[in-house]
């Protein structure tokens, strides 16, 4: 099942504010995280059962330098993307990411690496095989 989890939305959790003064942004904004290193944006991705997952984060870098960071799942860091200028911060753009999930919720958290902080954040979308078999028609 693919399941999109808007930045915006509880219990998602955005250290700084919910913005939505750059177009472009799927449902009510997006998370500006406050330029530091404390400002992470978090998810809460449920799975149906352990395995992997495809999570495709959609973000905006409207600067001309990349902003990394680190891909923590569950207290552990796991990867640490990079989010790369995008030309505007009005132009999203989407970055896949490959997470291992527990089975029932799993908190997945981007905390920025650099004292710029994320780029803006517009959601993750995390695809999960659930093991179940689709209905019949
Ligand atoms: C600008 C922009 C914000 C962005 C910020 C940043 O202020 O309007 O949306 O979050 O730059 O550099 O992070
Ligand atoms: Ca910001």
């Amino acid at each position: 099942a693919t399941v999109r989890y808007e930045a915006e939305a509880s219990p998602a959790v955005c250290t700084g504010t919910i913005d939505s003064d750059w177009t472009g942004y799927s449902g009510t904004g997006f998370c500006n995280g406050t330029n530091s290193t404390g400002g992470y944006a978090q998810f809460t991705v449920n799975a149906a059962t352990a395995g992997t997952a495809a999570l495709n984060v959609r973000f905006a870098n409207g600067t001309t330098t990349a902003r990394p960071a680190s891909l923590v799942v569950n207290g552990t860091t796991v990867q640490t993307p990079s989010f790369e200028a995008t030309g505007a911060w009005s132009t999203w753009v989407t970055k896949t990411l490959t997470v291992s999930l527990n089975a029932g919720s799993n908190t997945v958290r981007l905390n920025p690496t650099t004292a710029e902080g994320l780029p803006n954040v517009d959601y993750a979308e995390a695809t999960t095989t659930d093991g179940t078999t689709p209905p019949a028609g």
